[in-house]
């Protein structure tokens, strides 16, 4: 995965821009705006977040306002609008995980990774962050992990250390 960092310019690649024209391609002529979402995935997958340089990339490509591709990035949670580890644990923090210690949870990884939510760690490998329900309350506490978002449930310190193991040896 490519790691654009802050300010620096973005220039989509070939290959980019004709997936960019494929996926605008499903859509009628003059609704190219509704291609916004499945761009916004592909330039997450490629860079890893979405950033302002790229937002104004994609209102170019798309010949719409650039506040229009804000709205649309700030609106969806699902897109990191600051750049992320390579893998982001993504722990519920809805009510019936917060009852059976979700928050603990968060505590504990951010204390392990040595990293506050949302900050990268060191390596570059990890981030965490809390999310609202996952649809998993029987199961709780849940997280999921980006970008592959497997699901791990029932969440004790001891799982979450294997967890965090597991993706360093997966690395
Ligand atoms: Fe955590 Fe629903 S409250 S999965």
């Amino acid at each position: 995965m490519l790691r654009v960092e802050e300010k620096q310019e973005v220039n989509f690649s070939a290959d980019l821009l004709n997936k960019f024209g494929d996926i605008v391609g499903r859509y009628p002529d003059g609704k190219q705006k509704s291609a916004l979402l499945p761009i916004l995935h592909e330039v997450q997958a490629v860079y890893g977040w979405v950033s302002p340089e790229a937002m104004d990339k994609v209102a170019e490509f798309l010949d719409i306002q650039a506040i229009e591709v804000y709205e649309v990035a700030t609106f969806y949670t699902m897109f990191f609008l600051r750049p992320q580890g390579k893998f982001v644990l993504e722990i519920c923090r809805t009510g019936p995980c917060n009852i059976v210690g979700a928050e603990k949870i968060a505590d504990y990884i951010g204390e392990k990774l040595g990293v506050k939510e949302g900050e990268v760690t060191a390596d570059g490998l990890f981030s965490y962050r809390g999310v609202e329900c996952l649809a998993a309350c029987g199961y709780a506490p849940v997280l999921q992990i980006g970008p592959e978002y497997t699901f791990h449930e029932n969440l004790t310190k001891e799982s979450v250390d294997q967890l965090i193991e597991d993706l360093k040896r997966k690395n």
